[in-house]
């Protein structure tokens, strides 16, 4: 069992996610909105976030792995599952557990992009500004956190912690 250290608390994560829904909410203005989860580890955050969103909203979910190890991004994404339906004409919020190099949004962006969505924003747990590859930004960014491997919510080591209640830094 790793050592682990809780970063940010359930109690904080649950006041921001309801800020971030309520900033969505306010942001379309009774348009209807479709969430793109990008599997596994944007599960917890969408469902939490979902809740605090008061329009008509819709779920979907994309799911792509990236080569390389957990800590090294080699640059290349795969698609396992791509959404159900179209996206053409939409209001898309793609949600995310975590921003890192920026590889991966860059990859499932252009691929969103091609079905013309009315717009696409993107819904970050977690942000890590300094590890960032490509120009990408969160429109909607819960917490910017330091260059730390972190599970919890959702977030994965190999496979394992999603459940965890809180962020924590594994070490
Ligand atoms: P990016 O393509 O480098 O931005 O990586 C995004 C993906 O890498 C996320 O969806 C996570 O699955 C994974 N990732 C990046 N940093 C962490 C971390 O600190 N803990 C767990 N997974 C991470
Ligand atoms: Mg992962």
């Amino acid at each position: 069992m790793s050592d682990l250290k809780v970063l940010i608390s359930r109690d904080r994560i649950a006041k921001r996610v309801a800020e971030l829904g309520a900033a969505i909410t306010h942001d379309y203005a009774g348009e209807p909105v479709i969430l793109i989860g990008v599997l596994k580890g944007a599960t917890i955050f969408l469902a939490d976030l979902a809740r605090h969103i008061s329009l008509d909203a819709t779920f979907d979910f994309i799911s792509v792995s990236s080569y390389g190890n957990e800590k090294m991004h080699s640059g290349e994404v795969k698609l396992n599952k791509d959404v159900d339906n179209s996206m053409e004409g939409r209001n898309v919020i793609l949600v995310e557990d975590i921003l890192d190099t920026g590889l991966t949004l860059r990859y499932i962006t252009g691929l969103l992009a091609a079905h013309k969505p009315k717009s696409l924003k993107i819904a970050a747990l977690l942000d890590k500004i300094s590890r960032r590859q490509v120009p990408i930004k969160g429109d909607y960014v819960g917490f910017e956190i330091p260059d730390e491997f972190v599970v919890g919510y959702g977030l994965d080591y190999a496979e394992r912690y999603r459940n965890l209640p809180d962020v924590c830094v594994v070490s």
